[in-house]
């Protein structure tokens, strides 16, 4: 299983946010959304054996956890309006008991360290200077952490060092979360091949 994890620092929690404003008044939610195209889709399916969970921390009821599991997803499709709908769904009823709220897609009420700890067993912090993705030894079934366009903060830097988390790059220059991803996804299939 690959899996990824993406941190909205501002992603709304409203689930009225407005489907027309994801990357205005709904807290960068496109960032999140083409992150999860990126971590489910290929280009004619979905990869199955992928999921990522999305952390949504904005007003006005964080910490909000979103899961999509490509194994159990039916008719996901790019386009992230309809995505957005998705996750307005999960926003409704909170509960820290995780709940399927359509084939694939679950939400729950999770801090930054329950959802790694639910994730996991074993990380990857991606970020610029770490270790080149193209050398590195990659632990067995790791999560891949990303953020949206903020940094990670600092007690969110201390639950990956706490969990000894290995920082990985994918090049020398500062991506997109959701291109980060499409180059670990294609240096997997490398290795795969
Ligand atoms: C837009 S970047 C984060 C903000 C960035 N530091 C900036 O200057 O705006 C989004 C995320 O993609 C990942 N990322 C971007 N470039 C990367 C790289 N060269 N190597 C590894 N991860 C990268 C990191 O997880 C990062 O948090």
């Amino acid at each position: 299983m690959r899996r990824f994890f993406a941190v909205g620092h501002r992603a709304s929690t409203d689930p009225g946010f407005p489907l027309d404003d994801l990357a205005g008044s709904a807290g960068r939610m496109d960032i999140l959304l083409n992150a999860a195209n990126a971590a489910l889709l290929l280009a004619h399916g979905i990869r199955r054996d992928s999921e990522i969970g999305l952390l949504l921390l904005g007003p006005p009821a964080p910490p909000r956890f979103v899961r999509l599991v490509g194994f159990r997803l039916k008719s996901y499709q790019p386009d992230i309006r309809s995505n957005a709908s998705l996750i307005r769904q999960t926003l409704v009823d909170a509960s820290r008991v995780e709940h399927e709220f359509s084939p694939g897609v679950y939400g729950s009420i999770a801090t930054f360290p329950e959802a790694l700890d639910r994730l996991g067993p074993t990380f990857v912090a991606l970020r610029e200077g770490g270790k080149d993705i193209r050398q590195a030894a990659l632990p067995s079934d790791a999560t891949f952490v990303l953020s949206d366009n903020q940094e990670l903060a600092a007690d969110e830097e201390g639950g990956l060092r706490d969990r000894g988390a290995l920082a990985v790059g994918v090049g020398p220059v500062a991506l997109h979360t959701d291109h980060a991803i499409a180059i670990v996804h294609n240096e997997l299939d490398r290795r795969g091949a």
